[in-house]
């Protein structure tokens, strides 16, 4: 799929690349925009509308407006998401839990997290089981310190606790062929026999509650709209199983501080990492691609572009909580009555206070951890 600049776009589980034109996407994968009455009725329950539903971070679904429905008639739903357990936690990774915790309050729920080391360890040769456990220890403090309550969230990790999924993963195998996920996940002969299973494992969850609690119970998963093959996969399975098809809320990606691309640990220099010092994340804002002009005579002349600088997107959709001074931030940068050294200083000091308040609740999850495992 091409993009308007030329750019092929690729959005798949495992990588994003290209300029990600949401619209085109949304009409590929066949999900639905948010609408201000499906926001105006989360906002009813949850007592305000989140950040990132007003600044449109948060865009899509795939049968929301049905899980508002079963709410309101007293069938809450359970969550459901997720961490692939390959390196350290990025801002990208933190944004959809952050908003998956403003859903756990505002429906008082259940959450299943599950952890793919499983996944992990059949993608990636280098990585042994005392690796994958490291990894994914380090990461669960993370997910801990984001502040789900610890009495309605339960942590999966698929290694550990198989017994957990496989009979569901059984059943969902049994009804997926290989030219679906081939077709799906870009699957070939040379795949390990693992990862052609896998799409099983990491549909379970989604009928784990209704499974335990022998009725059946809608689940809601909010991730990146890169997971969205997944849940294609478990929704075609789910009505052959007798369980409700997992409704989906998709965000949007969170650009890396290069230029293009969502932020990926796979080019460090341009993620902000959870446990990076907060003088390791300025010198890297510092370094950051912006929408900027090249000199400041033509930035104060021409103005620049916030709509692709990081810079600027990071401000908006995790940073600046006050609607006014982030649409006066955006409308500075266009007009040029901001330089981009001044906006990543103030990027740098919010980003700072974040990282710190999250490393103290890190250090913290060491003491609460038993409580969320599964
Ligand atoms: P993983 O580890 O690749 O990603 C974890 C979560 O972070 C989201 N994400 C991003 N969101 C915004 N901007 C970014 N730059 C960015 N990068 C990653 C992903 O969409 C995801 O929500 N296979 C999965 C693990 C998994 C899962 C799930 C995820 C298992 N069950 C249920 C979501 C829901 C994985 O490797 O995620």
């Amino acid at each position: 799929m091409t993009s308007q600049n030329g750019d092929e776009m690729v959005v798949t589980p495992w990588k994003v690349s290209g300029e990600v034109d949401y619209d085109r996407l949304v009409q590929k994968f066949g999900t639905q925009l948010l609408t201000d009455d499906l926001l105006n009725r989360i906002k009813k329950h949850a007592g305000f509308l989140h950040l990132q539903l007003r600044r449109g971070f948060f865009f899509s679904h795939r049968d929301f407006d049905w899980i508002l429905d079963q709410y309101e008639s007293g069938n809450p739903p359970v969550l459901y998401t997720g961490r692939g357990p390959s390196g350290k936690i990025h801002l990208g990774h933190i944004l959809p839990w952050i908003f998956t915790k403003y859903l756990q309050d505002a429906f008082n729920t259940k959450l299943y997290f599950q952890l793919t080391d499983d996944e992990k360890f059949l993608i990636h040769p280098e990585f042994d089981m005392k690796k994958m456990s490291d990894i994914t220890y380090d990461n669960i403090l993370d997910i801990i310190a984001v502040g789900f309550d610890p009495r309605k969230t339960k942590i999966i990790t698929d290694v550990k606790d198989i017994s957990s999924l496989y009979e569901l993963a059984l059943k969902v195998a049994r009804h997926v062929n290989f030219s679906t996920v081939k077709a799906v996940f870009g699957f070939e002969d040379a795949s390990n026999i693992g990862i052609i299973f896998f799409p099983a494992i990491q549909a379970a969850p989604a009928f784990l509650e209704s499974s335990l609690a022998n009725r059946n119970v809608p689940c809601l998963i909010p991730a990146a709209i890169d997971q969205d093959p997944y849940w294609r996969v478990a929704r075609d399975v789910a009505q052959k199983l007798g369980y409700y098809k997992p409704a989906q809320i998709h965000s949007k990606f969170l650009p890396g501080l290069g230029k293009g691309g969502k932020m990926s640990s796979s080019m460090p220099e341009t993620c902000i990492f959870m446990t990076d010092t907060p003088n390791v994340a300025k010198k890297k804002i510092m370094n950051a691609f912006t929408g900027g002009q090249a000199t400041v005579v033509e930035q104060k002349r021409l103005g620049g572009n916030p709509s692709i600088c990081p810079v600027g997107l990071y401000n908006y959709y995790l940073f600046e909580g006050d609607d006014k001074a982030a649409g006066e931030l955006w409308k500075n940068c266009g007009s040029g009555a901001i330089l981009c050294g001044e906006c990543k200083i103030l990027l740098a000091e919010k980003i700072k206070v974040f990282l710190l308040e999250h490393q103290k609740k890190r250090v913290e999850a060491k003491e609460t951890i038993e409580k969320y495992l599964m």
